[in-house]
C-alpha cells in the first residue's frame, strides 16, 4: 500500500491508493470540476450511489491489474486523482489512458505534478504499460503544459473534436513512452 508524505509550503500532501470510503471525496471533486466546466469529459454531476458503484468497479480493476489510481490528500482533505487504465483491447494491453483532475483551490503548487510521476511509475512498474497516452483540449494551458514537463508529446489532434461550455474545441492527444 503507498502512503507518500510531501510538504508543500506549510501543508502535508499525502499520497495513497483509493478505498471505499473514497467514495463522498471523490464525488465531491468530480462534482467540483463539472461545476466549474473545466476541462475533462464529463459535464454532468454524479450522485453518491453512482460514485459508490463507479469506485466498486474502479477498485475491481485495480485488483485485476487494469487500472492504477493515485489519490492526494492536502491536510488530510481529498484534492485530487489521477488514474491510468490499460486498453481493454488485445492489440494494445501494452498501452494504457491518463486522467486527473484537482480542485480549483488546490492547483498551481505542485500537486499534478507529483501524482502523474507516481502514477506513471506505477502504470510501469504494477501493470507493465510501456506507453500513456491522454487526450487535452487546446482551450487547457495548464494541462498541457504540465504534460510536456512530465515528458509527453502531441502526436496529433482532432480539429473540433470536442464541444465543450458551448464551443468546439481541438482534442489534442498526447503520448510518453516509459
Ligand atoms: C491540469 C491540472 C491537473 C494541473 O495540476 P496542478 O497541480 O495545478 O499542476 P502543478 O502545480 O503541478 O503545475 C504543473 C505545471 O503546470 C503549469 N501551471 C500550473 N499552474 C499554472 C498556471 N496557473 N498558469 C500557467 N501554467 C501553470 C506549469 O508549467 C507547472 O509547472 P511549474 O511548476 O514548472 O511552473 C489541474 O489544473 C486540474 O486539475 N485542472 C482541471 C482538470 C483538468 O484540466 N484535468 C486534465 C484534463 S486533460
Amino acid at each position: 500500500m503507498l502512503t507518500k508524505r510531501f510538504q508543500i509550503l506549510d501543508k502535508t500532501m499525502v499520497l495513497r491508493h483509493p478505498r471505499m470510503s473514497d467514495a463522498q471525496g471523490l464525488m465531491s471533486l468530480i462534482n467540483s470540476l463539472v461545476r466549474e466546466k473545466s476541462d475533462i469529459a464529463k459535464t454532468t454531476q454524479v450522485t453518491l450511489s453512482q460514485e459508490k458503484a463507479w469506485l466498486k468497479d474502479t477498485i475491481k480493476s485495480i485488483q485485476s491489474k487494469d487500472k492504477v489510481m493515485i489519490l492526494a490528500d492536502l491536510d488530510k482533505k481529498l484534492v485530487g486523482s489521477c488514474e491510468i487504465t490499460r486498453d481493454p483491447y488485445d492489440v494494445s494491453r501494452h498501452v494504457g489512458t491518463l486522467g486527473i483532475g484537482i480542485i480549483k483551490e488546490a492547483r498551481g503548487i505542485g500537486i499534478g505534478t507529483k501524482l502523474v510521476q507516481e502514477t506513471i511509475s506505477e502504470a510501469k512498474k504494477k501493470l507493465g504499460l510501456e506507453l500513456v497516452k491522454l487526450y487535452v483540449y487546446d482551450s487547457n494551458r495548464v494541462g498541457k503544459s504540465l504534460y510536456e514537463e512530465m515528458g509527453f508529446s502531441e502526436i496529433g489532434r482532432i480539429p473540433k473534436g470536442v464541444y465543450h461550455d458551448k464551443k468546439y474545441k481541438d482534442d489534442i492527444i498526447m503520448t510518453k513512452r516509459l
